[in-house]
């Protein structure tokens, strides 16, 4: 019997496992981690992540072939397969600080691989990682192996969070990349064959390791750099009277373009996209490619601008100032569908807020108190590394309050920031929230899900992203 073992219970980790275990009913899969808590949740009825249709998949496989377990030594000793799927943030000291990628968990991931293999294996990174991780990887495998032969696979995952189980059971391409060694080619073949159980074979793209490694860093920054182009037009829209949704539709029906990924918004968020794209600048910049590198760097730089920009336009329609005003913050999430806060453009638009002195009283479907006190306390990348290493609970700041209906969280409120396109966000009783409001009452849609007309009649003042101005807008510029 095949056994799988991964190493790393989390976003990833947790449900490429699960269904691998619901499409391949002879393997035998354990997820192991080192966060006792997190295994405890997947063990339970409330699984540590959101996620539709997880649940059910997790209810089909947990306790016949797929296994969530804490000890982590006995399940990759068993192990043919050992998937890594643990963090690699951002490093915040020394070497590379704010760009390059922190290896100290792949590191003592692969340390703890050779320490306690007894057979061969195949070691499938499964985060995402710099460019020619699979070579340092085999260096502390190989050096410590006890003459026990590893064959290094990289096998990035390309789901997105909210539609992660959907993505994994039907994948636009499983990408695995290996040695071109007949050992290598032999390792591809074995996970192929995992993947063959229901992705068809002209879908499993097989590749050396290097490309597979910089191909999911390109994908990533290529997603990024479309939302930070039609950001960046958003506020061309803003000040020549275009309207985004329109140029982003004209834009996208050309084929070579498409209609994907061209909705403006208050940014990108999400664990990868930032922390990708600073790992392959770091890469160009260490490779001796500057201007590669401040290519890449301006998507980020965008998306701040961006957030900035919101921020700037709260502030100066409400004469130029919110301090002591309570505004109402819609959604906390980065994006909808997850609970997943990690980089949220929510936590850079309540700090801005907070920086000018406003109330925030916040509420989002899934995202709990706790969770936000702590995004909006945490040190930038923090966030990262794995839960018994973060900083512990910090004392809540008091201007910041959560609430778990949208209605309260606008009562008495001057303005609401929409900040996550959940779709309770579009049906809401406007007319009532508006009548429990202060006024002028204000509404900024950082996602352009309200229906401004219906809005403006009932007597808001509203600002979307990248759409005609509202007059009142008009003469409050939002330049920094
Ligand atoms: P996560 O933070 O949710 O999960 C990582 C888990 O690894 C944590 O539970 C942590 O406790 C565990 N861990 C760390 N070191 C360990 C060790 N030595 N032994 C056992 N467990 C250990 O992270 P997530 O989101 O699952 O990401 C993992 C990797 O996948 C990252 O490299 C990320 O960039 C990549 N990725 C993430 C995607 C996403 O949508 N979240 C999509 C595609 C790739």
């Amino acid at each position: 019997m095949v056994k799988i073992c991964c190493i790393g219970a989390g976003y990833v980790g947790g449900p490429t496992m699960a269904v691998i275990a619901l499409k391949c009913p002879e393997i035998e899969v354990a997820v192991v981690d080192i966060s006792v808590s997190r295994i405890n949740a997947w063990n339970s009825d409330a699984l540590p992540i959101y996620e539709p249709g997880l649940d059910d998949v997790v209810k089909q496989c947990r306790g016949k072939n797929l296994f969530f377990s804490t000890d982590v030594e006995k399940h990759v000793s068993e192990a043919n397969i050992v998937f890594v799927s643990v963090n690699t943030p951002t490093k915040t000291q020394g070497l590379g600080a704010g760009k390059a990628a922190d290896l100290t968990y792949w590191e003592s991931a692969a340390r703890m691989i050779a320490d306690v293999s007894k057979s061969d294996k195949i070691v499938v990174e499964k985060s995402t990682v710099p460019v020619k991780t699979a070579e340092a990887i085999e260096k502390i495998l190989t050096h410590n192996s006890k003459g026990i032969n590893f064959q290094i696979l990289s096998n990035p995952e390309f789901l997105a969070e909210g539609t992660a189980i959907e993505d994994l059971f039907q994948p636009d391409r499983v990408l695995i990349g290996g040695r071109e060694t007949p050992e290598g080619q032999k390792a591809i073949e074995a996970l192929r064959d995992v993947y063959a159980h229901w992705v068809p074979v002209d879908r499993i793209i097989c590749t050396n390791l290097w490309s597979a490694e910089l191909s999911k860093l390109a994908a990533n920054a290529f997603l990024a750099q479309r939302i930070s182009s039609v950001n960046a037009m958003s506020a061309l829209c803003e000040a020549t009277g275009a309207d985004v949704s329109q140029v982003s539709h004209a834009v996208g029906k050309d084929t070579r373009i498409g209609p994907k990924f061209l909705n403006a918004s208050v940014g990108f968020g999400g664990s990868c996209f930032q922390k990708d794209i600073l790992n392959l600048v770091y890469i160009c910049e260490c490779n001796g490619l500057p201007e590669v590198a401040n290519y890449w760097k301006q998507v980020i730089k965008v998306n701040d601008y961006q957030k900035t920009r919101f921020v700037n336009r709260i502030v100066s329609s409400m004469f130029n100032t919110v301090s002591g005003k309570k505004i109402a913050i819609l959604g906390f999430a980065f994006k909808k569908d997850t609970g997943d806060t990690r980089e949220t453009p929510a936590i850079d638009v309540c700090k801005g807020l907070l920086g000018d002195k406003a109330r925030l009283s916040i509420y989002d479907p899934q995202v709990n108190e706790e969770q936000i006190q702590r995004d909006l306390s945490m040190k930038k990348f923090d966030w990262d590394h794995p839960l018994h290493l973060q900083p512990m609970s910090p004392s809540s700041i008091k201007q910041v309050s959560v609430v778990w209906d949208a209605y309260a969280a606008t009562k008495d409120a001057h303005g609401i920031c929409i900040l996550t396109e959940w779709d309770e966000f579009k049906t809401l009783d406007y007319q009532k929230i508006y009548d429990n409001m202060r006024k002028p009452a204000f509404v900024f849609d950082g996602r352009n899900i309200a229906d401004v007309a219906k809005l403006r009649e009932i007597g808001f003042i509203v600002y979307s992203i990248g759409k005609p101005l509202d007059p009142w807008l008009k003469d409050m510029p939002a330049v920094a």
